[in-house]
């Protein structure tokens, strides 16, 4: 085993503190933050057959959709995590209506990071022991720090994003982040509970052979991605490719960016603006595609630069190895020309 595999996550957020100008460590407060509620929230997930945490909470969230009581355990572990170290001014939850204003006891808002969290991606795979995660996105507050936090905090473009990343609870749990300087997985040891980096700079193959999308919506789809799955499914080149989904969107990305492939979820006849949450899901997402050198669309532009309205905003989202990325992007350019003429 080489010296590098001794690195834990704790030790490599301290030594690339210093690529930040100015740093004065809260940046590595909030990410170690995240890192402790990981660990507790992982611990949930894998006691969850036994512990009575599967199944409905018996509500639904902002969006309609139900919440699982495992949602609404992990939402409440990240915000106590969070706001208890005071080193957040505001978070967004995808399962809170609005987003929190932390006031903090002795030095009020003065932090200049908010977050926005997804706690439990995935959460229909909980009930049947299927890997889910959590997604985080962190930026910095566009207001005065000192003052309480406002919507436009929140509303910021993906571009402005000063670290993004996920937590997979699979076979092993691993977090796998970004900076802004290439993105760095690390497995969680769970007999000493403590992470390791195991993936160091991840990237995306620049092709790949994997297609990960719900086809039982085939119907439903808009007629560029119809025509992207039947090239997938051509006997040609290096085709047919392969088609995974497992319907958690950190386990089907991971996967994606460790063999190559792409994630597509697309808008549809009923939800012509897709499923998944610009500003919970696919902002990370695309902030940690890019830096795995892939590419993030909506199918015609760049995930990072779409301007959000509303915090719970919805968005078609495909993402990947490059190559694949700009192929989708064509066949949808086609359809739509073909539908003009
Ligand atoms: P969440 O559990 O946070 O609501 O997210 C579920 C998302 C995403 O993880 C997954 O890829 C997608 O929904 C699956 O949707 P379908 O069941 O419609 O394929
Ligand atoms: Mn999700
Ligand atoms: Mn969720």
């Amino acid at each position: 085993m080489s010296d590098q595999s001794f690195q834990t996550l704790g030790e490599f957020i301290i030594e690339k503190q210093d690529d930040f100008q100015y740093s004065t460590g809260e940046l590595s407060r909030l990410l170690s933050s995240i890192r402790l509620a990981s660990k507790v929230v992982n611990r949930e997930v894998n006691k969850a057959g036994i512990a009575d945490i599967t199944g409905h909470a018996g509500k639904t969230n902002i969006q309609g959709e139900d919440q699982q009581k495992l949602d609404v355990l992990a939402n409440e572990i990240f915000i106590e995590a969070l706001s208890q170290r005071e080193v957040v001014c505001g978070i967004a939850s995808e399962e809170n209506d609005d987003y929190i204003e932390i006031n903090c006891n002795n030095n009020s808002h003065m932090s200049k990071y908010v977050v926005l969290i997804d706690p439990l991606d995935g959460s229909s795979n909980i009930d049947v022991n299927v890997t889910v995660g959590t997604i985080f996105s962190i930026y910095r507050r566009v207001t005065e720090p000192g003052k309480p936090v406002e919507m436009r905090d929140f509303l910021q473009k993906g571009t402005a994003q000063v670290a993004a990343g996920y937590v997979v609870y699979g076979s092993s749990t691993m977090i796998v982040y970004t900076t802004g300087n290439g993105v760095n997985g690390f497995t969680l040891d769970p007999s000493i509970g403590t992470y390791y980096l195991s993936h160091p700079n991840l990237k995306f193959p620049t092709k790949g052979k994997i297609y990960s999308i719900n086809e039982g919506n085939y119907i439903k789809f808009p007629q560029g991605v119809k025509d992207y799955i039947k090239y997938c499914q051509l006997e040609e080149d290096d085709r047919p490719y392969t088609s995974r989904y497992i319907g958690s969107l950190v386990a089907d990305f991971h996967r994606n960016m460790l063999k190559g492939g792409i994630y597509i979820y697309p808008s549809t006849s009923q939800s012509p603006k897709g499923k998944l949450r610009l500003l919970y899901e696919c902002n990370p997402m695309a902030f940690l595609t890019e830096q795995a050198g892939g590419k993030a669309s909506d199918g015609y532009r760049r995930i990072l630069e779409i301007e959000p309205t509303e915090l719970h905003q919805r968005v078609p989202f495909f993402a990947g190895s490059a190559a694949m990325v700009t192929k989708a992007e064509e066949f949808m350019a086609k359809a739509v020309q073909a539908e003009e003429k």
